[in-house]
């Protein structure tokens, strides 16, 4: 490891400590802390998580930085401070935010997002991309839940921080997060090296079912076996908690999710009306498509059945169509 890496996780190990410490113990930090505990963070979880505060300054860190001898120019590449245009003077990134620490697999930390306490845009600002924080290869809690992981061959994959952090003290504890990047084929291939099956559990708004079924395919195509669990519309899995409580989130969302199939049949019905012949049709086809695309001829049976007893269709017809489809695909 080059000494600028260890400068640049050096400072972020300390400015971990200093956040934390700045949320728990002062009073700086004290209108952040009562958000945080507004919105159903448990102290246990502010402390496992090691949340913390940036102060509302434009060059507190810059400073505490410089007078603990770590280089600018260094601080700048770790994504931590900003260079002024007009002079060599440096500036805060983080300013008035709750702070995430992102590590890497290690435990150290390697970059941060902060959360805006109010409406303020972006809601959350992220470290850039830096020597030391790769984000198409980082897993938000990747370090934390990969215990877990391995032991239940199973991880959950969420959008967001809130929503590891909640489902966490639901006692889902092999939850990690793309943090509002798509998931990538290098977050793809750490998930299938883990764990066998993987349980997609975005937010139940348009974006992230769209997310969740592009999610699906990939994973289902590197040979995961794939479930998605859906919640109301437009909950995400902190809202669910929050709402619903713990226990039903683990029984009708995580040990209820859906199989491939079933969600693609939730995903297709999505914006249709089934009464109306035209909507009823279309369904009925990108249907058959979906099952033209399974392996097994067992599944392709089951699914023709179901689809034949819904509709009131002869099986044969629904056969004849979806071959059609399978063979015109090779
Ligand atoms: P969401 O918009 O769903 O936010 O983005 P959230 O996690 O529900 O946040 P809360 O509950 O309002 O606090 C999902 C994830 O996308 C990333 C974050 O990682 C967030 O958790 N994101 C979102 C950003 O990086 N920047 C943003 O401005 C917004
Ligand atoms: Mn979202
Ligand atoms: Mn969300
Ligand atoms: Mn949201
Ligand atoms: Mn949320």
């Amino acid at each position: 490891v080059s000494p600028d890496i260890q400068q640049m996780i050096e400072a972020h190990e300390l400015l971990r400590k200093f956040y934390h410490h700045l949320l728990i113990n002062t009073k700086d930090g004290q209108p952040a802390l009562e958000y945080l505990l507004n919105r159903g963070f448990t102290m246990e979880s502010i402390v496992k998580f090691q949340i913390g505060y940036s102060l509302n300054s434009w060059d507190f860190v810059s400073k505490f930085l410089l007078k603990r001898k770590y280089k600018p120019e260094i601080m700048e590449r770790a994504g931590l401070i900003i260079k002024r245009e007009k002079d060599d003077s440096h500036f805060d990134r983080f300013r008035h935010r709750i702070m995430f620490p992102i590590m890497n697999r290690k435990g150290n930390t390697i970059a941060f997002s902060g959360r805006s306490l109010g409406d303020d845009e972006p809601k959350y600002l992220n470290s850039p991309e830096t020597v030391i924080f790769n984000k198409s290869k980082t897993l938000y809690n990747f370090q934390l839940a990969r215990a877990s992981i391995k032991k239940l061959q199973k991880a959950v994959l969420f959008e967001g921080f809130a929503d590891v952090i909640a489902s966490d003290r639901a006692g889902v504890e092999n939850g990690v997060a793309t943090m509002g990047t798509s998931l990538t084929e290098e977050h793809v291939s750490l998930l299938r090296k883990n764990a066998q099956s993987i349980t997609i559990c975005y937010d139940s708004d348009k974006a992230g079912i769209e997310a969740a079924n592009r999610a699906l395919e990939m994973l289902t195509d590197a040979g995961c076996q794939v479930r998605v669990a859906l919640m109301p519309e437009g909950l995400d899995p902190d809202d669910y908690i929050r709402q619903f409580g713990e226990e039903k989130f683990r029984n009708e969302v995580i040990e209820s999710s859906l199989t491939f199939m079933g969600f693609k049949l939730s995903y297709l019905r999505r914006g249709k009306r089934l009464n109306d012949e035209g909507d009823r049709l279309l369904y009925i086809e990108e249907v058959l498509k979906e099952i033209s695309n399974l392996t097994k001829a067992v599944e392709r049976d089951h699914y023709l059945r179901q689809l034949s007893a819904e509709f009131s269709l002869s099986l044969e017809a629904l056969k004849e169509q979806q071959k059609q489809l399978y063979y015109a695909k090779k």
